[in-house]
């Protein structure tokens, strides 16, 4: 067991970006570790942690979705209500039974600065934008998101406000390539500079994977073939591709709120590779989880679909779940033990 924990973290730790596609996979595309002894919720003697002085994002978060390409309207509903369930208007959240995306994002509140402010527990849903025509093309590199979100703050009509407590959330459609999409990275976070957008603002990136690899990035509502025997989680609001990248937005939306700058918590020695609080659970979404299983998920009796989390208008989402600093592995609301 931990010799597959090392294993795990260095293949971790190898990788360059805040999102490491689930299951890993070795240089010959296999599985590493499957069928080893289960991965343990996370392991706590392999992960340190730290602090390195920099801010959180502990005031009022508004996220500003910028849909690159086409989105259907149902796309966006499912991808806005996920956000607006992070906090909900007091009014909505007596209505949304337990475990809630609210509770999950419980564990991430537990970041502080050095000031001793949390996250924010505020969350909200803020302007919008559409480059439905794609303005910088099919094929972005990573640094070309960071002109999206230019293009989005100083476009002529309707631009994005920049305001110091906005997250710039970039989301692609199914036909656009972004560089290192699918083979390294279902999406990333970082902040802009202000040599490209005039501003430092944190940003993050997420790509409707139903077209290229969604055996990658919308695991575990696609299985790779190369994994025997396992059949495919029914997606709670019926979109394999938005469904999975849900569980992506709630991983950079955490590490976002904890790591802004790339200066305040991830764990490993090299701030251009951090391990991130939610890079140590990926694949980890219920009690159990780790290795090759997700960990007990909850079943909708009607759709059959699987899910961890309720949300706002009686939606249904499965996110993974995220480090918790006190109790030094993987927890979220739908934990069999709390
Ligand atoms: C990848 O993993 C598979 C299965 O464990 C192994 O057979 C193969 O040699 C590994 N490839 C590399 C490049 O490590
Ligand atoms: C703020 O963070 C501290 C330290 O992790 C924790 O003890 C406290 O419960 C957090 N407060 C909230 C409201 O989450």
């Amino acid at each position: 067991m931990h010799r597959l924990a090392v294993c795990l973290l260095l293949a971790l730790a190898q990788l360059a970006v805040a999102w490491r596609p689930w299951p890993p996979r070795n240089g010959s595309g296999e599985l590493e570790g499957i069928g080893a002894s289960k991965k343990f919720e996370g392991s706590s003697e392999f992960v340190k942690l730290q602090y390195h002085m920099g801010p959180v994002l502990a005031a009022d978060i508004t996220v500003h979705p910028i849909w690159y390409g086409r989105w259907p309207a149902e796309q966006k509903r499912t991808i806005r209500a996920f956000v607006r369930s992070l906090s909900p208007a007091a009014s909505e959240e007596g209505a949304i039974p337990s475990p809630s995306v609210a509770a999950w994002w419980r564990t991430v509140r537990l970041y502080t600065d050095q000031t001793s402010a949390n996250v924010s527990a505020v969350v909200k849903l803020g302007q919008e934008k559409t480059d439905a025509r794609m303005s910088r093309g099919a094929r972005l590199t990573r640094l070309d998101i960071q002109s999206v979100v230019r293009d989005a703050v100083t476009a002529r009509t309707r631009p994005l406000p920049v305001d110091s407590s906005g997250v710039y959330l970039v989301l692609t459609s199914p036909d656009v390539v972004v560089e290192n999409f699918c083979a390294q990275v279902c999406g990333f976070h970082y902040f802009t500079f202000p040599s490209v957008v005039g501003y430092t603002l944190p940003y993050a990136w997420v790509g409707n994977s139903a077209r290229r690899c969604p055996e990658v990035c919308a695991y575990p509502f696609a299985i790779p073939s190369y994994v025997a025997g396992r059949k495919p989680e029914a997606p709670p609001n019926g979109d394999v591709g938005v469904d999975g990248m849900v569980s992506v937005i709630a991983h950079e939306l955490a590490e976002l709120a904890s790591n802004p700058l790339a200066n305040a918590w991830y764990a490993g020695e090299d701030p251009s590779f951090p391990t991130e609080i939610a890079d140590l659970c990926e694949g980890i979404y219920g009690t159990g989880g780790g290795g090759a299983y997700t960990g007990q998920l909850l079943t909708d009796v009607r759709s059959g679909a699987s899910y961890n989390v309720n949300g706002v208008g009686g939606r249904k989402f499965l996110v993974q779940w995220v480090w918790n600093p006190f109790l030094s592995y993987c927890s979220g609301p739908n934990a069999l033990d709390q």
